[in-house]
Formats: C-alpha cells, sequence, structure tokens
C-alpha cells in the first residue's frame, strides 16, 4: 500500500518508508507466467523439436534457463482463447495419432504434438506448477472431469490408466483449474450472458470439487469492474456443502484481465494504474458477495487471479499475427508500474500471470540462433527476483502528471504521481523500494526517510529515451548496478525504474 501526498513540481519530494509497517503477505504467485498455443509461443518458443539448442523433450534449453532465472512458480496453459475449441484428448499419446486441427482463435492448424503430457514435463523441467484452463466453449463438463482424472487420479480408471498407458505412472496433482476464459468476449467461441456463464460455472465447481476437494478453481471474470464480474462472483462466492472434504468454497480466486497501451509515453506508463482501481474494486464485489451470500468466515476469503496483464496493443501486434509485440522503454516503466500494482494490492491478489511468457507479447523472444530479452524482462527479473515477503507501508509526495490517460476514466479516480512506488520486506529482513520516475524529462531529487545509512544496493532500468527497443543484438535498454551509502537525496534519473535494496 502507498498513500500519496501531492505538491508542486517546484517542491521538494519525498518518499518515506517504514519496513516494520507490514501490509499483506505477498503471494510467490504474482510473478506467474502464460503459455498459449498461439503464434510462437509454444512451438518455437517453449517447444522447437529440430532445433540444436533443444533437449531430448524437445524443450528449448535456453528458454528453461530464462523462466528458472526468473524464478515463475506457475504457468497458466492451454489459452486463452485457443482453450475455446481445444479438446485436450487431441494432445495425448502417441504423436503419430494426434489429429491436426484447424485452430478457430488465432485462424491456425493445430498439430497437437505439444499437449498435456508435454507440458507437464516441461513444468517439472522449469520447477513451475501447473496451471489448466477449461474449455467452456465446446467442451464438455465429462471432458473437464476425464482431465482431472487423467492428470490427478492415484485410481484404477479409465483416464488414469490411460495416463499410465501414455508413460506416467505418477499423478501429476495439478492444483489450479480455470473455469473458462473471456466467456464475456464477442471474440469467444461460445460466448455466454454473465447469467449462463454464473450458472454452467457453479455447476460444473460442484461435479470438480466432488471429484477433488484440493483443486483449486478459478472463476472467469472480466477487467473487475464490470456487471459481468459483480453478477458472477454473487452467484458463485457462496457457502456450498458440497465441497466434500473441502473448505466449503466452491472457487477461491476470480480471475480478471486488463491490457494497457497507448502509442504516448506518458498515458502508456500510468495505464496500469487503473488495473489498481479494478482491483480495489474487485476486491469490493468479493466481499459484497460473501457478505450477502452470509459465507462464514472461516471459508478462506477468495482472491483475484489477474491471470492475463500486460502491455498490448492488438491493432499493433494482431494475435492472428503471433503478436510479436516490440516493447519500449516505456513499456518497461509500464511494466514496472503493474508490478507496484500488484504489490501494493497484495492483500487481494492471489496469482498474476504476465500474458505471455515468451514471443507472444513476451519479455523472452527466441531466434533460431537463441534469446534475446525486450525492456520488460528488466522490472520483471527484479521484481521477482527481490519483491517477495510482505508489502510494506510508503509514502510519496510528489508532483503528479496531468495531462491525458488511457483509459480515460483515470483522471478523477486514480493519482498518477510522477513517481510510483512500492516497498517489501522479506522473512530475512532486506527491505526493496521500488521506483518508476514516469517523467521523461526530468530527474528528481528525493529525501528518502526510512532508508538504512550504509551499503544501498541500486539497480537501474534505463535507456536514452522512453523509445528505446532491445534486438536480437542491440541491449538498448539493460540492467545497471551500483550501490549507494543512503546519505542525502537520491536522484531518481527521468525515464527510469529503480530499485533499492538494504538491510532492515
Ligand atoms: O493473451 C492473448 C489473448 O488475449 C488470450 O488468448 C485471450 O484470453 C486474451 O484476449
Amino acid at each position: 500500500m502507498a498513500t500519496f501526498t501531492k505538491i508542486s513540481d517546484e517542491e521538494s519530494p519525498s518518499i518515506s518508508i517504514n519496513a516494520g509497517h507490514r501490509i499483506a503477505k505477498i503471494n510467490d504467485n504474482i510473478y506467474g507466467g502464460f503459455t498459449e498455443h498461439m503464434g510462437r509461443c509454444i512451438y518455437g518458443g517453449i517447444y522447437d523439436p529440430d532445433n540444436p539448442l533443444s533437449d531430448e523433450n524437445g524443450f528449448r534449453k535456453d528458454v528453461v534457463a530464462a523462466i528458472k532465472e526468473l524464478n515463475v512458480p506457475v504457468v497458466r496453459y492451454p489459452g486463452g482463447n485457443f482453450v475455446a475449441t481445444y479438446h485436450w484428448l487431441d494432445g495425448v499419446g502417441p504423436r503419430k495419432n494426434r489429429p491436426r486441427r484447424p485452430e478457430l482463435a488465432w485462424d491456425s492448424v493445430e498439430s497437437n504434438e505439444f499437449g498435456t503430457d508435454e507440458f507437464l514435463k516441461w513444468c517439472e523441467v522449469v520447477g513451475t506448477e501447473p496451471y489448466f484452463a477449461l474449455n467452456f466453449g465446446t467442451g464438455t463438463l465429462d471432458e473437464a472431469l476425464a482431465w482431472v482424472e487423467y492428470c490427478n487420479s492415484e485410481k484404477d480408471t479409465y483416464y488414469a490408466n490411460l495416463r499410465r498407458q501414455n508413460g506416467r505412472e505418477k499423478p501429476y496433482k495439478v492444483k489450479y483449474w480455470a473455469l473458462g476464459n473471456e466467456m464475456w468476449g464477442p471474440w469467444q467461441v461460445e460466448q455466454m450472458t454473465k447469467e449462463d456463464y454464473a450458472k454452467k460455472a457453479y455447476q460444473w465447481a460442484k461435479a470438480l470439487k466432488r471429484y477433488d476437494p484440493s483443486l483449486e478453481l478459478i472463476l472467469c471474470g472480466q477487467d473487475g469492474c464490470s456487471t459481468w464480474d459483480a453478477h458472477v462472483l454473487k452467484e458463485c462466492v457462496k457457502y456450498d456443502a458440497h465441497d466434500l472434504g473441502g473448505t466449503g468454497a466452491l472457487v477461491s480466486m476470480h480471475s480478471i484481465h486488463i491490457y494497457t497501451a497507448s502509442k504516448d509515453h506518458l498515458p502508456n506508463a500510468t495505464a496500469p494504474r487503473s488495473a489498481e482501481r479494478a482491483i480495489e474494486i474487485t476486491g469490493g464485489l468479493i466481499d459484497l458477495a460473501r457478505i450477502e451470500n452470509k459465507v462464514p468466515p472461516s471459508v478462506p476469503r477468495q482472491t483475484i487471479c489477474f491471470d492475463e496483464w500486460n502491455v498490448w496493443d492488438p491493432a499493433r501486434a494482431p494475435g492472428e499475427q503471433g503478436a510479436e509485440e516490440q516493447y519500449t522503454l516505456s513499456d518497461a516503466l509500464a511494466v514496472a508500474v503493474w508490478l507496484n500494482v500488484f504489490v501494493r494490492q497484495a492483500r487481494h491478489v492471489g496469482m498474476a500471470n504476465i500474458a505471455q511468457s515468451v514471443n507472444v507479447i513476451a519479455p523472452l523472444m527466441t531466434t533460431e540462433r537463441g534469446l534475446w530479452k525486450q525492456p520488460t524482462w528488466y522490472p520483471l527479473l527484479l521484481f521477482s527476483r527481490y519483491m517477495r515477503g510482505h508489502s510494506v507501508a510508503v509514502n510519496v509526495r510528489c508532483g503528479e502528471y496531468a495531462g491525458p490517460t488511457q483509459p480515460e476514466w483515470i483522471r478523477g479516480t486514480v493519482e498518477t504521481p510522477w513517481l510510483d512506488v512500492s516497498a517489501a520486506v522479506t522473512e530475512s529482513g532486506m527491505v526493496s523500494l521500488a521506483v518508476v520516475n514516469v517523467h521523461d524529462e526530468r530527474g528528481f531529487d528525493v529525501d528518502l526517510e526510512g532508508v538504512k545509512k550504509g551499503e544501498v544496493n541500486v539497480f537501474t532500468v534505463t535507456g536514452s529515451g522512453v523509445g528505446a527497443v532491445n534486438m536480437e543484438d542491440i541491449e538498448a535498454v539493460g540492467l545497471k548496478e551500483s550501490t549507494w551509502d543512503g546519505e542525502g537525496k537520491f536522484t531518481f534519473p527521468k525515464h527510469s525504474f529503480t530499485m533499492l535494496r538494504w538491510r532492515a
């Protein structure tokens, strides 16, 4: 949580941090990823069997190493919009028998060469937890139950035995399952009304939890500030005695998606502030549903699963063409603001997944020869590495950007300070302060109250201008490391992201 005191641009800014004032535990799962059968994310991204850079499974070793470096705790699969026509049985068993199918979401052909067992094996190699989305488009409840059985059952039953026959004795124990994806969207195969979705989600949840009470089910919300969200939460966040052996909560999380973008730097960098308000509103809707439905306090409070977030302009990088966004320094600053939002709102966020992990609107790009990192990689790396533990209280005194915003409703609803800040303290007492200076023309000399004198590690991400981009052989936006003695004012350079770290 951060509070903001607005001052004029002529006054001297300050940030005060109190590492003793812990606000909320930061769920490690906010650093989650997402791999969809879309563009070059799976094929040519994580799976590239004919490339010498791949291992015996066909997994790109350089990608595995990068995802490990990011310490990604959970990865969503297989979509996204792709899942609305996906039949998981097409993607298991001997490869020569797997059908090639027309793919409707991204107007392509799915070979099914990579499917459930390959993805779950990849998760084991990477050291991450899988999160599956269920087909609420052309899929059936029987098919969903069969998928859970295939992945998780230890019994002597048909689909558990099919898994054994396909070479995997031990169940995978997949915990996270989403009840559809963006079912409200006109682009979705079998788009639904909120009433129809809520009814179906509730019935599927009952059956899935009856089958396995340890599953964590995730509702399909919209953007957190819509009547869809309010209705679906009201109808599905209930105490249910059918959750045999579970807590009585059929659903654990409510998913929301937001992509931000603007061609102009300041609206672009401040746009993730809309996600902050969306999280607060969704948190309120969750509480409202619990209050109205008299959910007993023994049922753990549902959290938000922000399972698609990023900077993306689909007009600039269309999904049907692989959505290979070329990210700029401005986008990297936006991503840092996004991550500040998740840390500040740690109380509400149970999981967040950057969409996506490789090649498709991604921080990581592969070529046949290797991989390169977009500017957005660096804030993600620093947050995942250091912003763990608890979020802590900060107050920011500085001037505010007062121009146009994207979306427009940010202005008048949410503040847009020049310095966007969050802070965290780990169990071992390391404090991290994340500061994005979105101003593209001036740096700020800032009094930092609460920073310990002595050695402060400084990590800086910036570049020559907000439009700077990286390419296969050019790293115009990278990471610089230095130290500071904690004395006097600290200068946050123009258009930069800085992380300061010290022992409390
Ligand atoms: O991440 C790309 C697409 O964006 C996903 O498939 C969909 O869920 C969203 O609209």
